[in-house]
């Protein structure tokens, strides 16, 4: 069974900050560039006569659902504020909260040109329609993949990460989804067809006491689907959690820099010292039962700070040292201040490869190197 947490792990140390996340300097100027951009957005269509729609409310997704700690569904995964609460699924099931009336109001205020929430502006499922007049796509149930927030509670305090925010407005406080509530989420996802659960949303997944029970039972009830996981790390450190662990298709490992001073300059009070351990101690679990899954990433996410070249190339050689599969390199804009201009003026194009994410480097053995790395990535469904 996995330890169970202490509380006190789960409580920073600077109340004022960490109560309002939002009240930082970053988020004051990101919620800036929300308006202006909803503006410019509403303007837009004005002009063209072309609407919006939104890839997620259309089942298109495949990362923006979210299933919250206390059975409330959110349309994205930046919810900080629940202006994009949809339901309770206390209260209804998931099929009235998806087809009820406030997922049709989003629906309704896109198709008409408006921007019915600000995170609406920088959310990766807003599309603009082909035409004027053009119809949205037709509605179908989300099959693609969906996120699942075991806790929003976490060991830890990023920057750029209003968690705690989200964590006041849960139902109830109810800042860990229990076993019964979870066993339920997994049959739903069973009965969706869910082809990716993301387990993951505003909280470090590890940090939740019955992760040891949460992960067999979310497998046994959907075989054959790619579960993938994102955490800091640091709290992936003992046999019981990693043997858990062994139920994730994917874990990506949020580590931002090649020391401890470096990787706090964004991740307050975490340790990068006993992160690279856990993924250490993770590869090492995984290849002594001769298993090529869960495959083990990490996760750089690019500041000014940490993206010199010798920076880059430590990480690229402690990650292989570390028998990881992959390292991939993430710009970002939160917060501002942090901007990696190597990044942006183009001097890490000789790091990896391109992708989605930015920049990877692919460290498994010849003859796997390139392929896809789960059976859906390989040929995702319609
Ligand atoms: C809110 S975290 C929750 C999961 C886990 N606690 C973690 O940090 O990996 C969800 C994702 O957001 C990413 N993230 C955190 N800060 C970010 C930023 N400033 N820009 C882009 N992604 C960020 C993390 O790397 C993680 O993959
Ligand atoms: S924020 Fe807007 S575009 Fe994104 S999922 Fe919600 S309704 Fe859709
Ligand atoms: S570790 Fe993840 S959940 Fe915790 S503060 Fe950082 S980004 Fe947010």
């Amino acid at each position: 069974m996995a330890a169970v947490q202490p509380p006190w792990m789960a409580t920073l140390q600077n109340p004022a900050k960490r109560l309002k996340p939002k009240a930082r300097f970053n988020w004051v100027v990101s919620d800036w560039i929300r308006k202006i951009l909803g503006w410019k957005y509403e303007w837009q269509a004005k002009l063209t006569g072309r609407g919006y729609y939104c890839g997620a409310l259309h089942g298109e997704s495949e990362y923006n659902i979210t299933i919250n700690s206390d059975r409330t569904v959110s349309c994205n995964c930046q919810d900080y504020d629940g202006a994009g609460h949809m339901g309770d699924l206390r209260k209804n099931t998931f099929e009235e909260i998806y087809f009820g009336p406030v997922a049709q109001k989003l629906r309704d205020e896109l198709a008409r040109g408006k921007m019915p929430i600000p995170t609406c502006t920088r959310c990766g499922d807003l599309k603009r329609l082909p035409a004027r007049d053009a119809q949205p796509p037709a509605i179908r149930l989300p099959h693609r993949g969906m996120l699942l927030e075991n806790t929003v509670r976490c060991n830890v305090d990023c920057t750029g990460c209003a968690r705690e925010t989200a964590a006041g407005l849960r139902v109830d406080q109810q800042l860990q989804m229990s076993l019964a509530d979870m066993e339920q989420m997994a049959e739903l996802m069973r009965q969706l067809g869910m082809k990716q659960i993301f387990y993951l949303n505003l909280g470090e997944p590890f940090l939740s006491p019955t992760i040891g029970q949460e992960l067999p039972l979310l497998r046994r009830k959907n075989p054959d689907c790619r579960i993938v996981t994102s955490t800091n790390g640091v709290l992936l450190n003992t046999d019981a959690k990693r043997e858990a662990a062994l139920n994730f298709s994917h874990i990506f490992f949020s580590v931002h820099g090649v020391t401890d001073a470096m990787s706090e300059k964004y991740m307050h009070r975490g340790s990068f010292t006993k992160a690279y351990a856990a993924m250490q101690a993770m590869a090492e679990y995984r290849n002594a039962r001769g298993l090529a899954q869960p495959i083990l990433e990490w996760k750089y996410l690019l500041f000014n700070w940490n993206d010199h070249p010798q920076h880059i190339a430590r990480a690229i050689e402690m990650a292989r040292a570390a028998k990881l599969d992959f390292i991939s390199f993430w710009p970002t804009n939160n917060p501002f201040y942090g901007i990696s201009w190597r990044w942006q003026l183009g001097r890490l194009k000789h790091v990896g490869v391109a992708s989605w994410k930015g920049r990877e480097v692919d460290l498994r053995a010849e003859g796997q190197r390139g392929t896809a790395t789960h059976p859906f990535l390989a040929a995702p469904a319609i």
